[in-house]
């Protein structure tokens, strides 16, 4: 499986990195950061390919690259506005188009509370063309007792609708 995960400036960062931290090895993946910050060595458990925000020309902006899965984990209400209106003007916006004109999945993780009328509009036009609309909602069904817990909790909710196989939370039985 071929993923990209995007992470833009939205609160929760901490997610999107805990996303790739636990993502499965056979899992190439490309990492699309806006912050200088990240480097490779900021992804503590696994191997990823790094790309830079504003390199609008990398690999992955390529419908060609065709990736199984794309996804943006925080999603600022910036960038959801973009994605929902067509604009592609750095790399973590482009591989969201190119994933909607490829048909591709497309996880969106939008982080804002509460969400404005404009924020649902554009959720609800990208839900209706078939992009997972996932964003960190806690849940207590499954006994976390931890923030760690709760994260991990979330992030495998993620991975379940992407076909990842996990056991990062305890699953209902009833
Ligand atoms: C400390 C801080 C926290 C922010 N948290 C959020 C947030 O949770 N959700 C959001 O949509 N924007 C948030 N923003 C605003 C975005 O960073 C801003 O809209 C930015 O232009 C997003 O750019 P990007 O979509 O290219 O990453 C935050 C900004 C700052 C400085």
């Amino acid at each position: 499986m071929k993923l990209i995960v995007a992470i833009t400036g939205a609160s929760g960062v901490a997610l999107g990195k805990k996303f790739v931290d636990c993502l499965p090895e056979d899992i190439e993946v490309h990492v699309i950061v806006s912050d200088n910050a990240f480097t490779v060595e900021s992804f503590e458990n696994r191997k990823v390919t790094l790309h830079a925000s504003e390199d609008i020309a990398a690999s992955v902006s390529s419908g060609s690259f065709r990736v199984d899965a794309t996804a943006i984990i925080p999603c600022s209400m910036n960038t959801l506005a973009k994605v929902a209106c067509g604009i592609s003007d750095n790399l973590a916006t482009r591989v969201a188009a190119v994933a909607l004109k490829e048909q591709k999945k497309l996880l969106l993780a939008p982080r804002e509370l509460p969400f404005s009328a404009i924020a649902l509009e554009n959720m609800q036009k990208l839900a209706a063309l078939g992009v997972i609309i996932a964003p960190p909602v806690m849940g207590y069904y499954s006994d976390v007792s931890s923030l760690e817990e709760m994260e991990e909790f979330i992030v495998g909710k993620w991975f379940d609708v992407l076909g990842i196989e996990n056991s990062l939370y305890e699953r209902w039985e009833g």
